[in-house]
């Protein structure tokens, strides 16, 4: 068992925040849907040892989460503390998270800069292609996660810019298996199935080497 950091002191505070929060919004349906920023930057102070300050990480292990969208991070969040999604230090992380706290964090990290550091690989023109290009029966990456990787907001589709190859390679692999396969990894699946591992390899490559 990995050491969860659960914030249960602070949790408190955050639900009587949150209550007070939503005397003042017209409806707590409208709150539950979009999600607190404020709230959510409370509920993430113990992300930042890993995720870093404002969800950029400058740590490989640990992604980054600034920009993504909120939908895809509430949607990883819930699928990690369902158990869906598998990782024994986020399973720890998500498990005590309620709907609400879920939908804090993921509005706050939403509202975040996404700031990418140097270049950490040289890429791959095989991984440009496949990214920009697609094959047969691989659809281009770009069409949903945009052409610069920053991903796409409404759809909730992740931004890839700033992962690791690492990460990226390790992702791919897990919808080839099915690892991941819920929420919309059903959009994933069909295409990661169709991938090589020297395919994934150069993507993950050419990923790393966004600035
Ligand atoms: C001890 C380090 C650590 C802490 C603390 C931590 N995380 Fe994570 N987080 C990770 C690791 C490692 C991964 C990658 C797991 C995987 O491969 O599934 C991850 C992945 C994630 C992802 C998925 C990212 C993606 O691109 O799909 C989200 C969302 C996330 N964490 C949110 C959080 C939130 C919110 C908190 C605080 C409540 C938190 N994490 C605390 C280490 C941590
Ligand atoms: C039809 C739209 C679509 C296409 C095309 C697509 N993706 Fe995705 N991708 C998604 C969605 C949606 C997710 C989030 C799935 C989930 O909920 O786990 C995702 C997730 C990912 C992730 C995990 C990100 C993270 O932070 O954990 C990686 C890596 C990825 N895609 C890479 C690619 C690559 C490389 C290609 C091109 C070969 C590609 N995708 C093509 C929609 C798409």
């Amino acid at each position: 068992m990995m050491t969860a950091v659960h914030p249960m002191p602070r949790r408190g505070r955050f639900a009587a925040g949150m209550l007070m929060g939503l005397s003042f919004l017209a409806g707590a349906a409208q709150a539950s849907e979009a999600g607190s920023i404020k709230a959510g930057r409370e509920a993430a102070q113990s992300c930042a040892a890993c995720h870093g300050d404002k969800g950029n990480s400058n740590n490989p292990a640990f992604p980054s989460l600034a920009g993504q969208p909120a939908k895809y991070v509430a949607s990883q969040l819930t699928a990690y503390r369902d158990g869906k999604r598998e990782n024994a230090i986020m399973n720890g992380q998500a498990s005590g998270l309620s709907d609400q706290q879920i939908q804090d964090i993921a509005a706050y990290y939403a509202a975040q800069e996404r700031k990418v550091a140097s270049p950490a690989d040289e890429g791959s023109e095989l991984g440009a292609d496949l990214y920009h290009q697609g094959r047969e029966n691989v659809a281009a990456c770009a069409a949903c996660h945009h052409s610069e990787a920053l991903g796409n907001q409404p759809a909730g589709f992740p931004a890839l810019r700033g992962l690791t190859a690492g990460y990226v390679a390790q992702s791919l692999k897990d919808y080839r298996s099915g690892a991941r396969a819920h929420g919309q990894a059903t959009l994933m699946a069909p295409l990661a199935a169709e991938l090589t591992d020297d395919e994934i390899d150069a993507l993950a490559a050419h990923i790393a080497s966004l600035d």
